[in-house]
């Protein structure tokens, strides 16, 4: 087989690439390990920043992001029993979408399929052959049959666990890794949401957030300790342990129910340098991962898209490669600068084992200068609804 631009990974990175450069008439082939419907399952975050929202509209993807999503302009920050609201509309007049990364997901696929994209499931040993040489290919078995695909680029959309990083040699590939002592534990509950906009709470029990997915469709995460497994937690015991941590006038009013989804997910920073070689260029999970405090998950994923597509648009319409080559750098430059924001919205909100009584005061200090100055709360909106891509 050949195609111009062979994607790993059928996760939200991959196939909004796909379609994107398909309604650009460039020919692509998405690589998926698992089946649709396991992508499908898994549960992730729904925070979309402007960038993305646009690049599902670029992609025709986005009528029922439109008609189902929430928009939100802002989020309560508690610390203990003070609240205070950042209003995102106000400091930055830009709002964020609320829509959960699985709806995406879905409506990614649909659209691949009504353009007759290529989408290959079950694609088992997924290979990357010559990516330093000007003709690339990619082998994989279905069913035990191998493949092979001849194309002029790779991208790696394949997520952290993926092969396409795996490619890249460590003489050329440089990691940098934070893990924090702490994992979320969260749940999916089909209860109408505590409040209109998302709660981020720091109690002395540790981090809370509350969530949402639709009108009856929640999402609630505790801070928990890494030897826990969901196992550990009955409904029961994460309702009054979320109640503990939130302010009481929305743990008064919280509607509680069985889970339909129980995980716990580790927090992690990550970051692979460069994201380019040769011919494979690293898109998404598979070059970077954030804490989940900051919602910059799948907006970074979006930005690398962003810079990608375009690239590849100019070295195949324009005949120009400079979107190409600089692709690593522009990437690497806004995905930083999310990293630094995830990393100090954890150490803000989060409960540290080893923080002494003077560290506890410097957090205190960090929220109330947060709460009570304008400028601090704008830094706080502009990295969450997205700096410029
Ligand atoms: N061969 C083929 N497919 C693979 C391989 C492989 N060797 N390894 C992994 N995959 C598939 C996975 O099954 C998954 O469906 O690649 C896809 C990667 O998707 P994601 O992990 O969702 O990564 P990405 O598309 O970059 O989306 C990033 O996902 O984890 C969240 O917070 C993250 O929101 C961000 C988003
Ligand atoms: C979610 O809705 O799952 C969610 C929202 C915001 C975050 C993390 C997760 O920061």
């Amino acid at each position: 087989m050949r195609t111009q631009v062979a994607i790993i990974g059928g996760g939200p990175s991959g196939l909004l690439l796909s379609q994107l450069l398909h309604r650009k008439g460039i020919d692509t082939v998405v690589l998926e390990r698992k089946t649709r419907d396991y992508v499908l399952g898994r549960i992730r975050a729904g925070i979309l920043e402007t960038g993305f929202v646009n690049l599902m509209r670029e992609a025709g993807v986005a009528d029922r992001m439109d008609k189902e999503c929430f928009v939100h302009d802002g989020t309560v920050i508690s610390h203990g029993d003070t609240q205070f609201t950042i209003d995102f509309k106000d400091l930055t007049d830009t709002s964020v979408v609320v829509y959960g990364q699985t709806e995406v997901t879905r409506d990614l696929y649909d659209a691949r399929e009504a353009m007759d994209g290529t989408v290959i499931f079950n694609a088992e040993n997924v290979q990357i052959h010559g990516a330093d040489s000007d003709a690339p290919h990619v082998t994989y078995t279905t069913d035990g049959d191998e493949h092979r695909i001849d194309c002029d680029f790779v991208a790696g959309c394949d997520g952290f666990h993926g092969v396409s990083r795996q490619t890249i040699p460590l003489t050329v590939r440089r990691e940098y890794e934070k893990l924090y002592p702490f994992g979320w534990l969260g749940i999916l509950s089909e209860t109408p949401p505590v409040h209109d906009e998302l709660i981020y709470s720091c109690s002395s029990r540790g981090f809370a957030l509350c969530s949402m997915r639709n009108e009856n469709l929640s999402r609630y995460y505790i801070q928990c300790s890494l030897s826990d497994s969901p196992d550990d937690w009955s409904d029961d015991a994460f309702w009054q342990e979320l109640k503990r941590r939130i302010p009481s006038e929305y743990a008064d009013k919280l509607v509680t129910g069985p889970s339909i989804e129980k995980s716990i997910a580790p927090l992690r920073s990550f970051v692979t340098e460069p994201m380019r070689w040769g011919r494979l260029f690293l898109c998404g999970d598979a070059a970077h991962i954030v804490p989940p405090t900051g919602a910059k998950g799948l907006n970074t994923a979006a930005s690398d898209i962003h810079y990608l597509y375009n690239g590849l648009i100019q070295h195949y319409l324009d005949g120009d490669d400079t979107g190409i080559d600089t692709y690593s750098e522009k990437a690497l430059a806004r995905i930083w600068k999310a990293e630094r924001f995830s990393w100090w919205m954890t150490n803000l909100l989060h409960r540290f084992p080893d923080q002494s009584e003077f560290d506890l005061k410097m957090q205190a200090a960090d929220i109330a200068f947060l709460r009570d100055n304008r400028a601090a709360q704008t830094v706080l909106a502009q990295n969450y609804v997205g700096l410029p891509y």
